[in-house]
């Protein structure tokens, strides 16, 4: 591992000093490419792309091509695991994922099982293949949806404005949530565990709605079976773990047992930075809004968040959420450009750590 020509981001996640801070975006392959979106069009479908190894490659390696970013990201979905137990994904065009059959009942709770690895071969064969494309130039960042954020799909059937089943379900059958939880963060580690075997080099936790849920739910149905899945991953791969909305949950998202806790664009970074920064590193948190604005402003902004987050190790930049797809490609050229130059600085010598 470290044999990789550009290690800044596993230097960072391990909070040793790096000569400029590493930055990658998530959702960085996708809709705002004008590649990506031809690619789709010839490929018929996501789940084409997702499950055809050699487009998961090409579509992984199109942000690559154009901008000078520090890692790789996966191209697949957090819904593969729900998919792979039965249910049925489609993306239909412009719309949100869709599955054929929910789990909102005590009888399809009872039934549910983590799903045999077999059906997600396609997922490791992509990392296989992502990771021989890739020649060491970065690492390459696998991930999973954490089990609360699945759950939410699977009980509602797909997207929502604010997942009212399953935020009902948490109060009226919390046994039944509990089993949901546990079932996916049963899947979701040996999933992950296989996509380490596979030649991840870093793993990340997405916990979109675990920030919908009061703080003693969210400890118990989103934070608690990502601790489980974090503590049975092997201990040398590092970890993040980001939850949406998480801001109020920080410290104890900070003692889950995660190498980095991504933060969204509301969170105080300096003060994230200042009260745990000696115990995980930081990812985040420009506004991904921020990239709608022209280029004086993408780099105000990708300067302000460098600023709060200070010159310590461990600290890697990237968006508080997703890319969205009206973002001009110009303006994320400009911010990788702008993190890499206004974070730039003569390593340490070895064993004095910089700032
Ligand atoms: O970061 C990356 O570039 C890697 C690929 C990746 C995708 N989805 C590709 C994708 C990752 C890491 C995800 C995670 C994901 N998927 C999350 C967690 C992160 C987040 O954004 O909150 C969630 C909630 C999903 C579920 C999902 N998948 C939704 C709600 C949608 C539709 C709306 C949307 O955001 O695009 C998807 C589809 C999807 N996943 C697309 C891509 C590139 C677009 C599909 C298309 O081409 O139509």
């Amino acid at each position: 591992m470290s044999a990789l020509r550009n290690d800044s981001l596993l230097r960072a996640l391990r909070r040793e000093p790096v000569p400029r801070v590493p930055v990658w975006l998530m959702r960085q392959a996708g809709r705002y490419l004008p590649e990506y979106a031809a690619l789709r069009a010839r490929a018929g479908s996501f789940m084409a792309l997702a499950t055809t190894p050699s487009l998961a490659t090409e579509v992984t390696l199109q942000p690559l091509e154009r901008f000078d970013l520090d890692a790789a990201i996966l191209f697949s979905d957090i819904l593969t695991i729900p998919d792979a137990m039965g249910l049925g994904l489609s993306f239909a065009e412009g719309e949100g994922p869709r599955f054929a059959r929910t789990v909102d009942d005590e009888r399809a709770i009872a039934t549910l099982v983590a799903p045999d690895l077999a059906r997600l071969r396609y997922v490791f064969d992509a990392v296989r293949e992502i990771k021989q494309a890739l020649a060491k130039r970065v690492p390459l960042i696998g991930f999973a949806g954490s089990p609360f954020t699945l759950a939410c799909y699977m009980i509602e059937g797909g997207s929502s404005a604010d997942f009212a089943k399953v935020r009902k379900m948490a109060y009226a059958r919390p046994e039944l949530l509990d089993r949901l939880v546990a079932i996916n963060a049963e899947a979701v580690t040996s999933y992950l565990g296989e996509q380490i075997a596979a030649g991840a080099d870093v793993v990340m936790l997405f916990d979109t709605w675990g920030g919908l849920l009061p703080a003693a739910d969210y400890a118990r149905f989103s934070l608690g079976p990502m601790r489980t899945i974090l503590n049975q991953l092997p201990q040398d791969v590092p970890t993040i773990v980001f939850t949406k909305h998480g801001g109020n949950s920080l410290a104890s998202m900070v003692e889950s047992g995660a190498s980095c806790v991504g933060l969204d664009w509301t969170v105080d970074v300096r003060e994230a930075r200042r009260r745990f920064g000696d115990r995980v590193a930081f990812q985040g948190n420009l506004d991904p809004i921020a990239l709608l604005t022209d280029p004086a402003t993408v780099a105000a902004a990708a300067r302000s968040v460098l600023d709060d987050a200070g010159p310590a190790p461990g600290f890697i930049f990237n968006l508080g959420h997703g890319i969205v797809p009206a973002t001009p490609p110009e303006h994320v050229a400009i911010l990788v450009d702008t993190v890499h130059q206004a974070s730039a600085r003569p390593v340490a010598i070895a064993g004095r750590v910089g700032g």
